[in-house]
């Protein structure tokens, strides 16, 4: 791109304020900027700015919702045996891989770096890395060889997670079954939908969401060691969960029984207001719709034996075929635009970290990919065994509630 088109582009799109930046830089970072702008994906942004910083996220347009009956755990426990064999024959066939969603920031948590560098143990060193491949070596240790392992990263935490896992050497796990990619990252705007600058010569850039892994895997090149050993399935699942089962056989077993293109872990609501996208139907495709996205009359809504009839939310856990991947990888998904608080460089050159959110990021979901195919096997899982998540330091979602619940497992800290 020439002086003269980042010029027009910037200018086109209101952000003349990043063009007296550049104008500012050595050639050097002229090429940094100018760069960072090129990669740009302006329709992201296409989005009305005129929100407060106390306005919901812009509702998506919803088509017909209906329920979506779940694989029960009544039903599950009768058919564990067969589910396990058909899961860890696949597994055993190398046709099942996992991925680790670890590219995001945990600004919640607060914790600087990468959520797995956490340290979640009491009387030892706990990681929760280390947790995760704990987890997934109960099913390897069972199946009797490895599953490969992808994590994501973005610019924020590739290295320093690169460098954990090998410092801990890979917490047990082969280390030629452990690839790290890294994600796409997207700019920030302050609520007038003006780009943020980090420092003078780079834009304020965060990871894009967990929605683009796939993409993200395909154009760093880790899609084809997926296809070169094999890989029919993608298991996909959070960092911060640790309780989270990997390459579970019996969910793997389940979701080929069924013939779903996609499975999605699920645990029983708490009450018809929780706060968790529910998994239902949508124009008759699987989809995932957040309980503010849904009228009362729908949360209250039951079957004629008394359960809700939107009772099953999500827990990113997810099982997707990979075939059926490629083929929706390059269509649109809704991008959700999320309010945050961003570090920014002012035109003066201070550097302001703001205590309340001061604007927008943008983010791909990965619940949005479910829409995209055609099915998905809606698997229940008991919540106190799988679903322990780090979302925030005290409280709901917590160290705290996490550690607890890893203690009631059995799991020493
Ligand atoms: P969250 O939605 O909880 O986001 O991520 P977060 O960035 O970890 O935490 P907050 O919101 O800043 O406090 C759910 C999962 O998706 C991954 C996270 O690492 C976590 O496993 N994720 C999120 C990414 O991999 N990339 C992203 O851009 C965002």
């Amino acid at each position: 791109m020439t002086e003269k088109e980042l010029s027009s582009v910037l200018e086109e799109h209101g952000q003349g304020h990043i063009f007296e930046a550049y104008q500012k830089l050595d050639e050097e970072g002229k090429k940094k900027l100018a760069g960072q702008v090129e990669r740009i994906d302006w329709s992201i942004m296409d989005i009305p700015f005129h929100k407060t910083a106390s306005d919901e996220e812009p509702k998506q347009e919803r088509g017909k919702l209906e329920p979506l009956s779940a694989m029960e755990i009544s039903e599950i426990e009768k058919n564990k045996a067969r589910y396990e064999a058909i899961g860890l024959d696949a597994i055993k066939a190398g046709k099942v891989g996992a991925v680790l969603l670890a590219g995001g920031q945990g600004t919640r948590l607060g914790s600087d770096g990468p959520k797995g560098k956490y340290n979640i143990g009491l009387t030892k060193d706990m990681f929760i890395f280390e947790r995760l491949i704990r987890n997934l070596l109960d099913v390897t240790d069972k199946a009797g060889c490895f599953v490969p392992l992808y994590v994501m990263t973005s610019d924020k935490n590739h290295e320093e997670t690169v460098s954990f896992f090998a410092e801990k050497n890979y917490f047990g796990y082969p280390e030629e079954f452990v690839k790290f990619f890294k994600q796409e990252m997207a700019p920030s705007v302050d609520f007038n939908g003006k780009l943020y600058m980090e420092s003078a010569d780079s834009l304020s850039l965060s990871p894009n969401g967990n929605g683009g892994w796939f993409y993200s895997m395909a154009v760093t090149g880790v899609l084809k060691d997926v296809k070169e050993r094999g890989v029919e399935w993608l298991n996909i699942f959070a960092v911060d969960n640790v309780l989270q089962r990997i390459a579970d056989p019996v969910f793997v077993g389940a979701t080929l029984e069924s013939g779903c293109v996609s499975g999605a872990k699920v645990v029983r609501k708490a009450d018809p207001h929780e706060k968790v996208g529910v998994l239902c139907l949508e124009d008759g495709k699987p989809s995932i719709v957040e309980y503010y996205e849904m009228t009362d009359e729908i949360i209250n809504s039951r079957e004629p034996n008394g359960d809700l009839s939107y009772n099953f939310g999500v827990i990113l856990n997810y099982l997707f075929r990979v075939d059926k991947l490629e083929q929706i990888m390059n269509e649109k998904m809704p991008v959700h635009v999320v309010e945050k608080k961003i570090p920014y460089m002012t035109a003066d050159g201070d550097y302001i970290k703001p205590e309340t959110p001061n604007g927008y990021k943008f983010e791909l979901l990965v619940l949005d990919m479910i829409h995209l195919l055609d099915n998905c096997l809606s698997f229940e899982v008991v919540r106190d065994y799988e679903f322990a998540p780090i979302k925030n330091k005290k409280g709901i979602d917590s160290v705290e509630s996490a550690r607890a619940l890893l203690q009631k497992n059995g799991v020493a800290l």
